[in-house]
């Protein structure tokens, strides 16, 4: 089951804060705009197959960049709806609408994906891309994407899972403690692993995965940003000394520099359809 403990709560479950917003909108943006991530859309937005005429919900929005590629998929005639519980997020998304001229096809609602403001079989497909890890249960908002989706329509969830970070150098069991710091913070940092299982246990058929590896050599900033965040919050909670979080990033930024670098992620798309 996809239940964690509730006390467990990581930057993306309160974001009530104009700082807070501000930093999740330049992260949003930031690492939704690497080459690899816009490589990844291209890939599970083919096999989501949204087409023109078609609408489609897209749960945890955020910043409506990849809402905003759905928009353009479903146009013209369709429609999709960006929901997410930051209005502020929202406000933004709407903003990128009207600036790439698709706002005839866009909508946002602020809601909790667990309770869809929509009757039962509402859309064509439902989407959501990186939310489940930070909401308990992720399997609530998998039942309301199923709900609220006719049958025989698509429902794709994309995850991360955390735990699949590698990266070189680093002495293991140090790279271990920094990484799973982070990783034991999210709500549910395995929704990766286990959204196949997810999408079974809710009743979805045709269930197919496709991984996404994301490999960085040239020490991107976004992914060498990623390290010193991780190294940092370690040290913060107490699981790093200062000597070892230092030790551990300025190998990593050195052997970048030295093009002897290796860091790779895995996310998983999983789709499924609703049955008939
Ligand atoms: C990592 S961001 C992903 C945003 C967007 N899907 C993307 O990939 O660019 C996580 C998003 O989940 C939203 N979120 C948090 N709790 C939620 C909930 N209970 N229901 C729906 N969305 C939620 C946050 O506000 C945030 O926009």
């Amino acid at each position: 089951m996809c239940t964690s403990p509730t006390e467990r709560t990581d930057g993306w479950t309160a974001l009530d804060t104009p700082e807070r917003i501000t930093a999740a909108v330049r992260k949003l943006e930031r690492m939704g705009r690497t080459e690899a991530e816009f490589a990844a859309r291209r890939r599970y937005l083919d096999l989501l197959a949204p087409c023109p005429g078609e609408s489609v919900v897209d749960v945890g929005a955020g910043t409506g960049l990849i809402t905003l590629d759905i928009a353009a998929r479903v146009n013209p005639g369709g429609r999709v709806v960006a929901v997410d519980p930051s209005a502020a997020l929202l406000d933004h998304a709407r903003s990128a609408a009207k600036a790439a001229r698709l706002s005839e096809v866009f909508e946002a609602e602020v809601a909790d994906g667990r309770a869809l403001p929509f009757a039962d079989r509402s859309f064509h497909a439902a989407f959501c891309h990186w939310v489940l890890l930070h909401v308990d249960p992720g399997s609530a908002i998998v039942r309301e994407l199923k709900r609220v989706t006719q049958p025989g329509g698509r429902v794709m969830c994309v995850e991360m899972d955390w735990e699949t970070a590698i990266v070189y150098p680093g002495e293991r069991a140090l790279t271990r403690r920094i990484l799973n710091f982070s990783n034991d913070r999210h709500v549910e940092g395995w929704s990766g692993r286990r959204l196949t299982s997810l999408f079974k246990e809710c009743g979805f058929v045709d269930v197919v995965v496709e991984p996404i590896v994301d490999v960085d050599q040239s020490g991107d900033p976004v992914w060498l940003d990623f390290i010193r965040e991780r190294a940092q919050n370690a040290l913060e909670g107490g699981s790093v000394s200062d000597a070892e979080a230092r030790a551990w990033t300025g190998a990593i930024e050195a052997a970048a520099v030295a093009d002897r670098y290796f860091f790779a992620i895995t996310q998983f798309a999983v789709l499924g359809r609703v049955p008939t």
